[in-house]
């Protein structure tokens, strides 16, 4: 267990609170990442350190790319459905993780403030910045709404979502779920499921498996924005552990593995150099064509993630897709008797 740091509480008027966890650099544990996934045989990093401010800006490009489906299509299932999960969860207060700008969220927040239950929006993003220009947007534009921000790392720092105060929706949209494999996927649905109550509901976003091809072209846009989202991987490591990664020595990779049914962003390098990681004393060697991983993407049938949510002793209580099933949202409670 790592010690409960006390956070960087800070209350701004009576809408706003925000607690950040990940104040310094160790918090996000981005040296421990690089030091184990940048000297193993097959290089990996962790795709929770794209998000810097320039990569959160970079994702939000995306998300309006035609290619990229995802986004407008799961805004289109929110739209049309907003109001019956309204009317089912009653949530009192919505918790969502890996919130980003919460474009998508604001049609939840709105049709559970024309329901009249809402009461707090409780936002958890790795990003500082994301997380308090949404807390200020959200009570600008929602009088009455509190919002209590969580600046921290979902995976390490759900005990620091606040004590919920009624009932309780968990969201975690964009099919963010997709980018950890099969076990942590799981682990985390588990944790997620230890945040709510017996009448408490979540609700998941999961891309669903398709034509290849339109997947691959979802992750390698014309335009070449997901390419510089990849590699600003490599800004981060040079800003924030001091490392010498020419972004331009890499090519931006992403594949569909079809055995797994996940997409996979690599970074390919052109040339054979050594790269140095100054803060860690790290030499990085690469050689002409070596591919370190960046991200995984899996793709999701009903089957597959209704099995992950009960073996996470949750159940599956709605599946909501669009016309064409490209996307899906799952809304699910804990199971009445858990797995495990
Ligand atoms: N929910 C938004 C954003 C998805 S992008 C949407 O559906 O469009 C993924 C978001 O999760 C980013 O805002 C990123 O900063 C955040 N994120 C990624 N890994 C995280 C982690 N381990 N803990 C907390 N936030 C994380
Ligand atoms: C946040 N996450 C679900 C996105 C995805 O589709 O896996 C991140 C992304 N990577 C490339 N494009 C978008």
């Amino acid at each position: 267990m790592e010690p409960v740091i006390d956070p960087v509480a800070e209350s701004l008027g009576d809408a706003i609170t925000i607690d950040a966890h990940l104040a310094n650099g160790h918090d996000r544990s981005l040296a421990e990442d690089v030091l184990d996934g940048l000297t193993r045989p097959f290089k990996e990093l962790p795709p929770k350190h794209f998000y810097d401010a320039r990569g959160a800006e970079l994702f939000d490009r995306i998300c309006e790319l035609p290619e990229y489906y995802q986004t407008r299509t799961e805004r289109s299932i929110l739209n049309e459905r907003a109001g019956e999960l309204a009317h089912v969860t009653r949530a009192v207060e919505l918790v969502e993780l890996g919130s980003g700008t919460a474009s998508k969220t604001k049609v939840l927040i709105d049709a559970l403030r024309n329901a009249g239950t809402l009461e707090r929006y409780v936002p958890v993003d790795v990003t500082e910045r994301v997380v308090r220009d949404c807390a200020s947007a959200l009570t600008a534009e929602y009088p009455g709404l509190r919002v209590h921000g969580v600046v921290g790392d979902f995976e390490r720092h759900l005990d620091r979502v606040p004590a919920a105060t009624g009932r309780r929706l968990v969201v975690f949209l964009g099919s963010t779920i997709g980018n950890f494999p099969p076990g942590s996927r799981r682990r985390l649905l588990r944790e997620l499921a230890g945040l709510l109550d017996s009448e408490d509901h979540l609700l998941v976003g999961v891309d669903l498996v398709k034509d290849p091809a339109l997947l691959e072209r979802a992750y390698d846009d014309a335009q070449g924005v997901t390419a510089e989202f990849n590699r600003n991987l490599l800004r981060v490591l040079n800003r924030e552990l001091d490392a010498d990664f020419d972004p331009e020595d890499f090519e931006h990779v992403a594949l569909f593995d079809p055995e797994h049914e996940w997409i996979e962003m690599r970074l390919r390098a052109q040339r054979a150099h050594t790269a140095t990681i100054r803060a860690l004393d790290l030499p990085v060697r690469f050689e002409r064509g070596e591919e370190m991983r960046t991200e995984i993407s899996a793709k999701f049938t009903r089957r597959r993630i209704a099995t992950d949510l009960h073996a996470a002793g949750l159940e599956l209580t709605d599946w909501l897709t669009d016309r064409d099933e490209l996307f899906a949202l799952t809304l699910s409670r804990r199971s009445l008797s858990p797995v495990g």
